[in-house]
């Protein structure tokens, strides 16, 4: 557990920074704090570092990457003051613009469905971002961030809701042996370079129009679609409670957002496996949102507050991750 008011005020007075608000603070695990550096407003993250990508910042006519100041760690005594621990922090350049969080959370909207709007604002995003993506190199760093991402997807997941009861046995064999071991499976995983946390608290609308992205720190090789499947994921915990109750519409809504997704792209998103590749990223979403459940993560927490609305997350998880399964299911017998 770090204790963010010592290690930040190290850090401020080594880096001569001013706080002017704390933004986030992920209890013991990271912090991101808005400062003062002598004219500039920068923002502090402590606890974690952008992999090296875009360190001088990118802009093109739609996207603006913020470039970063200084990356180091500190060294701090935790808690018990017995052990010294190595901190990562990361200054980056304050992008100035009204965030995508701030601009819906006026209309409260949430949850999904998405608006009109704020879906077509979303899948520009994504394509403008993709195509940036696409021309980069991949390099052999990212390959291992992959093959990490596909191992925790299928175990430490799979391991610990089972554990909880939250799926079935049944559905276990299905995930792994019925797809995982399927010896289609590979052509699902077709990685791809993705923002990591693409979610609208990481879109910032910049004065000018252009798009900021922050928070690249997740940055990394994930099967393709990853990001969308991500960005839905996140708006799943702030459905409506009548929403909640209605799983088989939210599924056909994904669906529908994803080939709205397609109809707006350049052909290579409309090759016929697309639709069984964005699936598959969603049980990976559907799996680490029950993981969230089942541990109580931090945002779990603060948004389902009873323990009632979270049972009901839970089956509405549930009843996505069955759509899910059944719409991934390869043709032809693999079972024994
Ligand atoms: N370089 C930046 N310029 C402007 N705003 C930023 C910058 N980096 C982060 N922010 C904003 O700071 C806030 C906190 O960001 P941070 O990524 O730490 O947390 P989060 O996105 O709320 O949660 P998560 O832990 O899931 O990433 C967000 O609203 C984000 O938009
Ligand atoms: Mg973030």
């Amino acid at each position: 557990m770090l204790n963010f008011e010592e290690i930040s005020r190290q850090i401020c007075e080594k880096e001569n920074l001013e706080i002017l608000k704390i933004l986030r603070t992920l209890s013991g695990i990271k912090q991101t704090l808005l400062c003062q550096r002598e004219k500039d407003k920068v923002v502090l993250s402590i606890g974690e570092q952008r992999p090296p990508v875009f360190r001088n910042g990118f802009e093109s006519e739609k996207i603006v990457i913020p470039r970063i100041i200084k990356q180091d760690v500190i060294l701090t005594k935790d808690f018990s003051e017995a052990e010294v621990t190595e901190v990562p922090y990361e200054i980056e350049e304050c992008l100035e613009g009204e965030a995508f969080t701030e601009i819906w959370a006026k209309r409260e909207i949430k949850g999904i469905p998405l608006s009109e709007d704020l879906e077509e604002e979303i899948i520009k995003v994504y394509i403008d971002l993709r195509e940036l993506f696409d021309n980069l190199l991949i390099t052999k760093e990212f390959i291992s961030t992959f093959s990490e991402w596909f191992r925790r997807v299928f175990w430490k997941w799979i391991t610990v809701i089972k554990a909880k009861n939250l799926i079935t046995f049944q559905d276990q064999d299905r995930i792994l042996g019925k797809i995982a071991d399927h010896p289609d499976y590979n052509k699902l995983v077709q990685p791809e370079i993705s923002h990591g946390h693409f979610a609208i608290t990481h879109f910032i609308r910049m004065p000018d129009g252009r798009t900021g992205i922050v928070d690249l720190t997740h940055f990394g090789l994930r099967p393709r679609y990853y990001d969308l499947a991500f960005l839905l994921w996140s708006h799943w915990f702030w459905m409506r409670e009548e929403i909640l109750d209605k799983p088989e519409e939210i599924w056909e809504y994904m669906k529908n957002f994803f080939k709205k997704m397609q109809r707006n792209s350049p052909k290579e998103f409309q090759d016929e496996i697309s639709l069984k590749q964005f699936y598959l990223v969603l049980l990976e979403r559907i799996l680490g949102a029950l993981y969230d459940i089942a541990i109580t993560t931090d945002h779990v927490e603060q948004i389902f507050k009873e323990e009632e609305q979270r049972q009901k997350l839970t089956k509405f998880l549930q009843k996505i991750l069955e759509c899910c399964l059944e719409a991934l299911s390869f043709p032809g017998k693999t079972e024994n």
